[in-house]
């Protein structure tokens, strides 16, 4: 069978530049060679408090970053996840295949549920599941998320595998493709993030880039404002990694002592360099900005053939679990 490639983003804020190192990017290439659907996974999202009267809005906008960074509508297909309801279908049988011990030990449910310690609701800890259906759903084998994702990646081989061996052979074991990035936050210790604030955003201004930078974490053992710091402890040395042609951390290390640049001057470097990467990524966003229903249509269409194949999947799943009635092969359209 063809490979597929699937993976989803949060509609929970501002898209930002751990995002695009540790998915979009990864996107944009698998889209040149296989098909790739791309979700904006909205019912994700509910799962931590938000606002009712944005939500359609911060969709959109996650959808035009989105092309923004590259993903085109004749390389790809990117649409909301609940215009796909055989997505939450799928995810209800899983839950049946699924250990609840196996869902409190993940550590995104740990971290979610400490930072919204009011709100611990179900679909908090179901995440992973509807995640395995995301994916599943379209039968992916390739899967392209940052890091953090991997323990939930990990999570859908064993439903899938649960699947197989119970039902018959119907899904790949999908595997994370890319580099496996973790790209941690301005403030140096957790994973850069849209909910921790943590975070330099693709649609930043070059003065808010600047004076997020400014304040950025550094190593805390720097005696002067010349000394650039270690690297293994300074955030910014990796993230210049990211935004420089020089091959190493180490490089970078080396040139700024060479050239007797501190911490100060390396973080406007690195503001310099993220402002020019992102400048055409705000330029086409503001272009697209001006277009909602180009947009609009790209994730309906695009929503319409990922159904196809979403449909299918749920009609096999069925038969083969005895769901379909006996005089069908697949279970007749009901209205
Ligand atoms: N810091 C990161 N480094 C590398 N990859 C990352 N991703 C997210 N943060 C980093 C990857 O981006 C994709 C989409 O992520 P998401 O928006 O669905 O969910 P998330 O991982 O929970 O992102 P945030 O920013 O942390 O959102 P909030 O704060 O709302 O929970 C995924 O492939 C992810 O691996």
């Amino acid at each position: 069978m063809e490979e597929r490639v699937m993976s989803g983003i949060q509609p929970t804020g501002d898209i930002h530049i751990g995002n695009y190192l540790g998915a979009i990017k990864e996107w944009i290439n698998l889209a040149e060679k296989y098909p790739s659907f791309y979700v904006i996974v909205d019912y994700h999202a509910i799962t931590i408090p938000y606002k009712v009267e944005e939500f359609q809005n911060t969709i959109l906008k996650s959808a035009m970053v989105n092309m923004a960074c590259g993903l085109k509508p004749d390389k790809c297909l990117l649409f909301v996840q609940s215009y796909v309801p055989e997505h939450t279908e799928l995810c209800w049988i899983f839950t049946t295949l699924t250990m609840v011990g196996r869902l409190f030990n993940m550590t995104q449910f740990k971290d979610k549920s400490k930072q919204h310690s009011q709100a611990v609701n179900a679909g908090l800890l179901n995440y992973p599941i509807l995640q395995a259906a995301d994916i599943l759903i379209y039968k992916a084998s390739l899967v392209p998320v940052g890091k953090d994702q991997y323990q939930h990646l990990e999570l859908t081989r064993e439903i899938a595998r649960r699947f197989n061996s119970r039902f018959g052979k119907t899904f790949p074991e999908p595997t994370p493709c890319g580099k496996g990035l973790k790209i941690i936050g301005l403030d140096g210790k957790y994973k850069m993030s849209k909910s921790r604030g943590n975070h330099i955003a693709i649609l930043d201004s070059p003065d808010v880039i600047k004076r997020k930078l400014k304040t950025a974490f550094t190593d805390p053992q720097r005696l002067r404002l010349s000394d650039p710091g270690r690297p293994e402890v300074c955030n910014i040395y990796s993230l210049h990694s990211f935004f420089t042609d020089k091959e190493t951390i180490n490089q970078i290390y080396e040139d700024c002592t060479k050239a007797k640049i501190g911490c100060v001057q390396c973080k406007m470097i690195l503001a310099e360099n993220i402002i020019k990467d992102l400048a055409p990524i705000q330029e086409e966003y503001h272009r697209l900005e001006k277009m909602p229903d180009y947009v609009q249509d790209f994730l309906f269409e695009s929503a319409k053939k990922a159904r196809v194949i979403a449909k299918q999947t749920i009609e096999e799943v069925k038969s083969k679990m005895g769901l379909s009635p006996k005089k069908y092969k697949v279970p007749p359209p009901l209205f």
